[in-house]
Protein backbone atom coordinates (compact mmCIF):
# COMPACT_ATOMS: atom_id res chain seq x y z
CA UNK A 1 0.00 0.00 0.00
CA UNK A 2 1.28 3.22 -0.56
CA UNK A 3 -0.48 5.68 2.01
CA UNK A 4 0.82 5.94 4.74
CA UNK A 5 -1.24 7.63 8.27
CA UNK A 6 -0.32 10.81 9.31
CA UNK A 7 0.96 11.46 12.50
CA UNK A 8 0.37 15.14 13.39
CA UNK A 9 -3.27 14.74 15.31
CA UNK A 10 -4.20 16.62 17.94
CA UNK A 11 -3.91 14.41 21.37
CA UNK A 12 -6.91 15.83 23.29
CA UNK A 13 -10.09 16.92 22.04
CA UNK A 14 -11.14 20.24 23.75
CA UNK A 15 -14.33 20.98 24.43
CA UNK A 16 -14.48 24.65 22.90
CA UNK A 17 -13.79 22.32 19.85
CA UNK A 18 -17.28 20.50 19.99
CA UNK A 19 -20.53 22.22 18.84
CA UNK A 20 -23.08 23.19 21.72
CA UNK A 21 -25.71 23.49 18.51
CA UNK A 22 -26.96 19.86 16.99
CA UNK A 23 -24.15 18.23 15.19
CA UNK A 24 -24.47 17.95 11.73
CA UNK A 25 -22.77 15.33 9.08
CA UNK A 26 -21.01 18.94 7.97
CA UNK A 27 -19.56 18.97 11.48
CA UNK A 28 -18.88 15.12 11.13
CA UNK A 29 -16.72 15.25 7.71
CA UNK A 30 -15.48 18.92 8.92
CA UNK A 31 -13.64 16.87 11.83
CA UNK A 32 -11.78 14.57 9.45
CA UNK A 33 -7.92 14.63 10.79
CA UNK A 34 -8.53 17.11 13.59
CA UNK A 35 -10.43 16.05 17.21
CA UNK A 36 -11.47 12.52 17.48
CA UNK A 37 -14.73 11.87 16.77
CA UNK A 38 -16.49 10.03 20.00
CA UNK A 39 -19.87 7.59 19.04
CA UNK A 40 -21.24 5.01 21.26
CA UNK A 41 -25.09 3.30 20.91
CA UNK A 42 -28.21 4.04 22.54
CA UNK A 43 -31.40 2.12 22.04
CA UNK A 44 -34.22 3.62 24.43
CA UNK A 45 -34.70 7.51 25.74
CA UNK A 46 -32.53 7.62 29.44
CA UNK A 47 -29.79 6.11 27.91
CA UNK A 48 -29.66 8.62 25.09
CA UNK A 49 -30.40 10.92 27.38
CA UNK A 50 -27.69 9.67 29.00
CA UNK A 51 -24.94 10.03 26.37
CA UNK A 52 -26.06 13.12 24.76
CA UNK A 53 -25.61 15.20 28.17
CA UNK A 54 -21.88 13.78 27.72
CA UNK A 55 -21.71 15.81 24.57
CA UNK A 56 -21.12 12.39 22.47
CA UNK A 57 -20.82 13.64 18.71
CA UNK A 58 -22.74 10.41 17.23
CA UNK A 59 -25.63 8.38 18.84
CA UNK A 60 -25.64 5.16 16.76
CA UNK A 61 -28.96 3.26 17.18
CA UNK A 62 -27.26 -0.12 15.64
CA UNK A 63 -28.62 -3.29 14.97
CA UNK A 64 -26.88 -4.79 17.58
CA UNK A 65 -30.62 -3.89 19.34
CA UNK A 66 -31.06 -7.15 18.25
CA UNK A 67 -28.39 -8.45 20.65
CA UNK A 68 -28.71 -6.24 23.20
CA UNK A 69 -31.47 -5.31 24.10
CA UNK A 70 -34.01 -8.20 22.26
CA UNK A 71 -31.94 -11.02 23.87
CA UNK A 72 -31.54 -12.52 20.19
CA UNK A 73 -28.37 -14.26 19.30
CA UNK A 74 -27.61 -12.52 16.13
CA UNK A 75 -28.52 -8.75 14.52
CA UNK A 76 -30.43 -10.65 11.02
CA UNK A 77 -34.03 -10.41 12.57
CA UNK A 78 -34.08 -7.04 13.50
CA UNK A 79 -36.93 -5.12 11.54
CA UNK A 80 -37.39 -1.68 10.18
CA UNK A 81 -40.14 -1.23 12.23
CA UNK A 82 -38.43 -2.20 15.62
CA UNK A 83 -35.44 0.17 14.22
CA UNK A 84 -37.84 2.77 14.03
CA UNK A 85 -39.84 2.12 17.24
CA UNK A 86 -36.38 2.19 19.32
CA UNK A 87 -34.91 5.25 16.91
CA UNK A 88 -38.11 7.52 18.04
CA UNK A 89 -37.44 6.50 21.59
CA UNK A 90 -33.65 8.01 21.11
CA UNK A 91 -34.67 11.05 19.00
CA UNK A 92 -37.14 11.90 21.35
CA UNK A 93 -34.70 12.77 24.33
CA UNK A 94 -31.34 13.81 22.46
CA UNK A 95 -31.14 17.70 21.91
CA UNK A 96 -27.20 17.62 20.43
CA UNK A 97 -25.49 14.95 19.44
CA UNK A 98 -26.62 13.46 15.45
CA UNK A 99 -28.36 10.07 15.63
CA UNK A 100 -27.84 7.27 13.27
CA UNK A 101 -29.74 4.52 12.63
CA UNK A 102 -28.61 1.35 11.09
CA UNK A 103 -30.62 0.30 8.26
CA UNK A 104 -31.29 -3.50 9.69
CA UNK A 105 -31.04 -6.72 7.00
CA UNK A 106 -32.09 -7.12 3.70
CA UNK A 107 -33.89 -3.35 4.42
CA UNK A 108 -31.49 -2.16 1.40
CA UNK A 109 -29.62 -5.23 -0.70
CA UNK A 110 -32.96 -5.53 -2.44
CA UNK A 111 -32.38 -2.11 -4.71
CA UNK A 112 -32.65 1.32 -4.11
CA UNK A 113 -36.20 1.96 -4.44
CA UNK A 114 -36.26 -0.38 -1.30
CA UNK A 115 -33.29 1.58 0.54
CA UNK A 116 -35.13 4.98 -0.10
CA UNK A 117 -38.31 3.79 1.19
CA UNK A 118 -37.13 1.91 4.34
CA UNK A 119 -34.38 4.99 5.15
CA UNK A 120 -37.24 6.90 5.07
CA UNK A 121 -38.99 5.17 7.48
CA UNK A 122 -36.39 5.45 9.64
CA UNK A 123 -36.07 9.35 8.63
CA UNK A 124 -39.56 10.25 9.18
CA UNK A 125 -41.24 7.68 12.04
CA UNK A 126 -37.77 7.28 14.02
CA UNK A 127 -36.39 10.66 13.35
CA UNK A 128 -32.74 9.74 12.84
CA UNK A 129 -30.44 12.28 10.66
CA UNK A 130 -28.29 9.76 8.64
CA UNK A 131 -28.33 6.22 7.72
CA UNK A 132 -25.44 3.69 8.63
CA UNK A 133 -25.52 0.22 6.06
CA UNK A 134 -23.13 -2.61 5.95
CA UNK A 135 -20.98 -3.51 2.32
CA UNK A 136 -19.96 -1.34 -0.41
CA UNK A 137 -19.68 -3.09 -3.83
CA UNK A 138 -22.83 -4.51 -4.59
CA UNK A 139 -24.67 -1.17 -2.52
CA UNK A 140 -23.16 1.32 -4.44
CA UNK A 141 -26.17 2.28 -6.34
CA UNK A 142 -28.46 2.04 -3.11
CA UNK A 143 -25.96 4.95 -1.39
CA UNK A 144 -25.50 7.30 -4.40
CA UNK A 145 -29.67 7.16 -4.50
CA UNK A 146 -30.09 7.84 -0.50
CA UNK A 147 -27.27 10.18 -0.81
CA UNK A 148 -29.26 11.94 -3.99
CA UNK A 149 -32.07 12.14 -2.52
CA UNK A 150 -30.86 14.35 0.81
CA UNK A 151 -30.34 10.88 3.37
CA UNK A 152 -26.88 11.03 4.70
CA UNK A 153 -25.36 7.91 5.06
CA UNK A 154 -22.24 6.26 7.13
CA UNK A 155 -20.61 2.91 5.30
CA UNK A 156 -19.31 0.26 7.51
CA UNK A 157 -16.84 -2.40 6.13
CA UNK A 158 -14.62 -4.81 7.65
CA UNK A 159 -16.73 -7.13 9.93
CA UNK A 160 -20.00 -7.16 9.04
CA UNK A 161 -22.08 -8.79 11.41
CA UNK A 162 -24.82 -8.96 9.05
CA UNK A 163 -22.72 -11.30 6.34
CA UNK A 164 -21.15 -13.21 9.65
CA UNK A 165 -22.44 -16.46 8.19
CA UNK A 166 -20.14 -15.49 5.39
CA UNK A 167 -17.33 -14.40 6.54
CA UNK A 168 -16.83 -17.28 9.10
CA UNK A 169 -17.52 -15.95 12.19
CA UNK A 170 -16.96 -12.42 13.55
CA UNK A 171 -13.16 -12.72 12.73
CA UNK A 172 -10.75 -10.07 12.25
CA UNK A 173 -10.87 -8.61 8.47
CA UNK A 174 -8.07 -7.42 6.11
CA UNK A 175 -5.23 -9.44 7.36
CA UNK A 176 -3.94 -10.35 3.90
CA UNK A 177 -2.05 -7.69 2.15
CA UNK A 178 -4.82 -8.87 -0.70
CA UNK A 179 -7.76 -8.49 1.78
CA UNK A 180 -6.30 -5.23 3.46
CA UNK A 181 -6.29 -3.54 -0.33
CA UNK A 182 -10.01 -4.46 -1.23
CA UNK A 183 -10.86 -2.88 2.14
CA UNK A 184 -9.31 0.36 1.00
CA UNK A 185 -10.64 0.49 -2.28
CA UNK A 186 -13.87 -0.45 -1.04
CA UNK A 187 -13.60 2.37 1.81
CA UNK A 188 -12.84 4.67 -1.05
CA UNK A 189 -15.94 3.58 -3.12
CA UNK A 190 -17.64 4.21 -0.54
CA UNK A 191 -16.49 7.85 0.22
CA UNK A 192 -17.02 8.38 -3.99
CA UNK A 193 -20.85 7.18 -3.65
CA UNK A 194 -21.29 10.04 -1.12
CA UNK A 195 -20.68 8.71 2.58
CA UNK A 196 -20.26 10.72 4.47
CA UNK A 197 -17.91 8.61 7.14
CA UNK A 198 -16.79 4.96 6.88
CA UNK A 199 -17.18 2.54 10.56
CA UNK A 200 -13.76 0.42 10.07
CA UNK A 201 -15.33 -2.91 12.66
CA UNK A 202 -12.50 -5.28 13.10
CA UNK A 203 -9.24 -4.12 11.11
CA UNK A 204 -5.85 -4.15 11.98
CA UNK A 205 -4.87 -1.52 13.24
CA UNK A 206 -2.18 -0.70 10.52
CA UNK A 207 -4.35 -1.10 7.57
CA UNK A 208 -7.38 0.79 9.56
CA UNK A 209 -4.67 3.73 9.90
CA UNK A 210 -3.80 3.70 6.08
CA UNK A 211 -7.12 3.66 5.10
CA UNK A 212 -7.70 6.50 7.33
CA UNK A 213 -5.04 7.83 5.52
CA UNK A 214 -6.01 8.10 2.08
CA UNK A 215 -9.72 9.23 2.85
CA UNK A 216 -11.35 12.75 2.62
CA UNK A 217 -14.01 11.30 5.24
CA UNK A 218 -13.31 10.30 8.95
CA UNK A 219 -13.15 6.79 9.56
CA UNK A 220 -14.94 5.65 12.76
CA UNK A 221 -13.03 2.73 14.34
CA UNK A 222 -14.45 0.09 16.48
CA UNK A 223 -10.88 -2.61 16.96
CA UNK A 224 -9.68 -0.79 14.62
CA UNK A 225 -6.77 1.16 16.87
CA UNK A 226 -6.23 4.43 18.04
CA UNK A 227 -5.30 6.05 14.22
CA UNK A 228 -9.21 5.95 12.68
CA UNK A 229 -10.71 9.41 13.04
CA UNK A 230 -13.25 8.63 15.76
CA UNK A 231 -14.11 5.77 17.79
CA UNK A 232 -17.30 3.81 18.17
CA UNK A 233 -18.74 1.28 21.11
CA UNK A 234 -21.67 -0.47 22.25
CA UNK A 235 -22.85 1.30 25.03
CA UNK A 236 -23.84 -1.56 27.20
CA UNK A 237 -20.64 -3.67 27.11
CA UNK A 238 -18.83 0.04 27.85
CA UNK A 239 -20.99 0.10 31.13
CA UNK A 240 -20.53 -3.35 32.09
CA UNK A 241 -23.90 -3.56 31.89
CA UNK A 242 -24.16 -7.36 30.65
CA UNK A 243 -22.68 -10.18 30.55
CA UNK A 244 -21.99 -10.81 26.84
CA UNK A 245 -18.94 -12.28 25.61
CA UNK A 246 -17.09 -8.94 25.12
CA UNK A 247 -14.75 -8.56 22.12
CA UNK A 248 -11.07 -7.97 23.20
CA UNK A 249 -11.61 -4.25 21.73
CA UNK A 250 -14.35 -3.45 24.22
CA UNK A 251 -13.13 -1.29 27.07
CA UNK A 252 -14.77 -1.90 30.47
CA UNK A 253 -15.32 2.23 31.95
CA UNK A 254 -18.17 0.56 34.48
CA UNK A 255 -19.38 -2.32 35.91
CA UNK A 256 -23.20 -1.70 35.81
CA UNK A 257 -24.20 -5.24 35.83
CA UNK A 258 -22.67 -6.02 39.48
CA UNK A 259 -23.85 -2.70 40.11
CA UNK A 260 -27.73 -3.50 39.46
CA UNK A 261 -26.84 -7.06 41.13
CA UNK A 262 -26.21 -5.36 44.64
CA UNK A 263 -28.91 -2.99 44.69
CA UNK A 264 -31.53 -5.70 43.45
CA UNK A 265 -30.47 -7.87 46.27
CA UNK A 266 -30.23 -4.98 48.64
CA UNK A 267 -33.98 -4.05 47.71
CA UNK A 268 -35.01 -8.00 47.98
CA UNK A 269 -33.77 -8.28 51.28
CA UNK A 270 -35.16 -5.15 52.61
CA UNK A 271 -38.32 -5.98 51.10
CA UNK A 272 -37.99 -9.63 53.07
CA UNK A 273 -37.16 -8.17 56.31
CA UNK A 274 -39.55 -5.17 56.69
CA UNK A 275 -36.62 -2.48 56.57
CA UNK A 276 -37.79 -0.78 53.12
CA UNK A 277 -40.07 0.92 52.74
CA UNK A 278 -38.87 3.20 55.90
CA UNK A 279 -40.58 6.15 57.23
CA UNK A 280 -38.84 8.49 55.15
CA UNK A 281 -40.76 6.66 52.26
CA UNK A 282 -45.09 7.20 53.46
CA UNK A 283 -47.57 9.26 53.40
CA UNK A 284 -49.28 10.41 56.34
CA UNK A 285 -52.75 10.93 57.11
CA UNK A 286 -54.45 13.67 59.84
CA UNK A 287 -55.29 11.89 62.94
CA UNK A 288 -58.66 13.24 63.15
CA UNK A 289 -59.76 11.85 59.52
CA UNK A 290 -58.18 8.22 60.73
CA UNK A 291 -60.81 8.31 63.49
CA UNK A 292 -63.22 9.13 61.42
CA UNK A 293 -62.72 6.47 59.34
CA UNK A 294 -62.26 3.73 62.21
CA UNK A 295 -65.54 5.38 63.51
CA UNK A 296 -67.17 4.67 59.46
CA UNK A 297 -65.40 1.04 59.64
CA UNK A 298 -67.54 0.04 62.92
CA UNK A 299 -70.67 1.26 61.74
CA UNK A 300 -70.55 -0.85 58.44
CA UNK A 301 -69.84 -3.83 60.93
CA UNK A 302 -72.51 -3.09 62.95
CA UNK A 303 -74.61 -3.63 59.51
O1 LIG B 1 -24.95 -2.28 15.39
C1 LIG B 1 -24.00 -1.71 15.95
O2 LIG B 1 -23.99 -1.46 17.17
C2 LIG B 1 -22.85 -1.33 15.12
C3 LIG B 1 -21.63 -0.81 15.81
C4 LIG B 1 -20.98 -1.87 16.57
C5 LIG B 1 -20.72 -0.14 14.87
O3 LIG B 1 -22.91 -1.44 13.95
Amino acid sequence: MSVHPSPERPASTPDTARPRRPVTTHDVRAAKGGRRIAMLTAYDAPTAALVDACDIDIILVGDSLGMVMLGRGDTLSVTVDEMAHHCRAVTGSVTRALVVADMPFLSYETGPADALRNAGRLFREGGVRAVKLEGAGPYLPQIRALVDAGIPVMGHIGLTPQRVAELGGFKVQGKTADAARRLLDDALALERAGCFSVVLECVPAPVAARVTAALSIPTIGIGAGPDCDGQVLVLHDMLGLQDRIAPRFVKRYANLAGQVTAAVTAYKQEVESGAFPGPEHVFAMPEDELRRMDADGEDDTRE
